[in-house]
């Protein structure tokens, strides 16, 4: 099989053979019910860097083509793409979606010009080699978590994230928009989330053992308006984008906006500020009504922004000193017969499962969250290891794959001096191609509650988008073959002839303007001579 240069790799290519269809401004667009949106960006994307008009058509008849269908004998999110010489191009899909991961493929078809946003005075290659290529994804959840609360990206940088996961046929942005060190998304109800939580003074520079600090303010946060863009732009692209509102703790910032939300009776929380260090703070949210009633708020207004099924809670690395501490929570421990702190972080999550589910929605958290039992029909990120993730499927639950060990992609991706602030162990680009996100052993009634897998992208150590393009590319080239294509078992992946494929992935990465870690390492000014990491040795763990 012959997979000409795509990447993720396809299910099966007939062909190429050696004639083929050369796309020009008489080719038209004819877009079937079910297509207009993939039509649009279509248009906006290839017709653009192409210099294609692509007048629409009603009827595909008369050769010079491209067609764009639904055919429901195909699965979710299958497509077949089918280049015949004399008449065009022609994208099947079982779905909407599957249409548009065809039209991604024909993008990878046509050449890295392809990728650019304007066509180059010297013309761009718009010829096609013959061929049928059939696909369809291996699995339903293929996401990318950005975590825009330890550094905050900026509306425009998302928006071209999105088109990066679209690229790469990856259709889930989990946005981590809440953490100790800021509060992203803009509640109207509680104005201070934003106008206090959204920033901080200084930042640590480098991991949090460095002397170092970046003097500079630093913040940011997504209006309403704001999330209704990003979501509607994700939605033509067929990604949901899944809100990420931790609680009980990484909560820090919310407690700086509005100290009655920590643990009054142990700490001074109206002298806190939004933490300005990296780590897990000790300030962690008051087991209160008035807590529960404050995030039902704040849910009711994330509920009306973001239309996924799944909302995320967190629920990770809830430190327990306060509570222990703390006669409020201790006597809240007492009146709900609750099994210590700990059956209080379960109590707090169980809390908003079945909020969200009265509400429709389904809850997602952290692997935390199954140490007190789960309502039916929530779910788990999977992230210290497999371990959690086996356990909850066992437990007949839905899980995301995404370990820390293999897809923390704030991880270095190789040993030695030169990698930028390196933490984490080190994960190549080959370690990433060969992760399995089904573990060995797994029933198979365990393994179909295996939605999927997820890269994370922690940014304590990304200020900025050159760091994150760093950090995340290549990988996520390997990470979205390992989410779509059928693999074969970890030893038997040809990683060589990956990296064949990857060579022709860099000229599109460098049309779409991708600050990646080239093979030969990193280029002078993606190295940060100097500044602390904390490169783990042995024990996998997060920073
Ligand atoms: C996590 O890395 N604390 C989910």
């Amino acid at each position: 099989m012959d997979l000409v240069d795509l990447v993720p790799a396809p299910r099966a290519v007939e062909g190429p053979h050696r004639c083929g269809f050369a796309l020009d401004e008489g080719t038209a667009l004819c877009a079937g019910p079910g297509t207009e949106s993939t039509a649009r960006v279509l248009r906006a994307t290839l017709g653009a860097a192409l210099g294609l008009p692509l007048p629409p058509v009603r009827e595909p008849g008369g050769g010079n083509a491209l067609e764009l269908r639904l055919d429901g004998t195909l699965g979710p999110e299958a497509y077949r793409l089918t280049v015949a010489p004399t008449h065009g191009v022609e994208i099947v899909g079982g779905d909407p979606a599957g249409v548009f991961w065809g039209v991604q493929t024909l993008r990878q078809l046509l050449g890295p010009d392809a990728f650019r946003s304007a066509r180059l005075p010297r013309g761009a290659t718009r010829g096609v080699p013959a061929l049928v290529v059939t696909d369809a994804p291996r699995f339903r959840w293929r996401g990318v978590l950005l975590d825009v609360a330890r550094h905050f990206m900026p509306k425009g940088d998302v928006l071209r994230y999105v088109d990066l996961l679209a690229a790469h046929k990856l259709n889930v942005l989990h946005l981590h928009l809440t953490d100790d060190q800021g509060w992203r998304v803009e509640i109207e109800r509680h104005p201070r989330l934003t106008e206090v939580g959204a920033w901080r003074p200084r930042s640590k520079w480098g991991h949090r053992d460095s002397p170092y600090w970046n003097e500079t303010p630093h913040g940011g946060y997504y209006t309403h308006d704001d999330i209704r863009e990003i979501v509607a732009y994700a939605a033509e692209r067929h990604i949901t984008v899944v809100p990420e509102i931790d609680v009980p703790g990484h909560s820090q910032a919310a407690i700086a906006a509005y100290p009655e939300l920590g643990n009054t009776d142990v700490v001074d929380t109206s002298a806190l500020g939004v933490w300005d260090d990296w780590g897990v703070s000790p300030h962690v949210l008051a087991p209160t009504e008035h807590v529960l009633r404050f995030y039902e708020g704040v849910f009711e207004e994330v509920l009306g922004l973001f239309p996924s099924a799944f909302v995320h809670v967190g629920g990770d690395e809830c430190p327990k000193d306060q509570w222990r501490k703390s006669p409020a929570a201790q006597a809240r421990i007492a009146e709900l017969g609750v099994d210590g702190e700990d059956g209080l972080q379960s109590w707090f999550v169980r809390h908003f499962d079945r909020w969200l589910a009265a509400r429709g929605r389904r809850l997602i958290g952290w692997d935390e969250i199954l140490e007190g039992g789960l309502a039916e029909g929530a779910a788990v990120s999977s992230w210290r290891g497999h371990a959690g993730g086996i356990a909850a499927a066992e437990a007949g639950h839905d899980v995301v794959m995404c370990p820390s060990p293999d897809v923390y992609l704030d991880h270095r991706q190789a040993p030695g001096e030169d990698e930028p602030m390196p933490i984490g162990h080190v994960r190549t680009l080959e370690d990433v191609y060969r992760y399995e996100p089904v573990p060995p052993g797994l029933s198979e009634a365990a393994a179909a509650h295996v939605l999927g897998a997820q890269a994370n992208v922690w940014t304590e150590v990304m200020q900025d988008r050159g760091r994150v393009d760093y950090q995340v590319f290549p990988r996520l080239a390997a990470f979205a073959e390992v989410a779509w294509s059928a693999l074969p078992a970890p030893a038997d992946r040809d990683f060589a002839g990956f990296e064949r494929r990857m060579a022709a992935h860099y000229a599109r990465l460098d049309a779409l303007g991708v600050d990646y870690r080239p093979p030969s390492g990193p280029r002078p000014w993606q190295r940060r001579p100097g500044v602390p990491g904390r490169p783990a040795e042995d024990s996998p763990t997060n920073v």
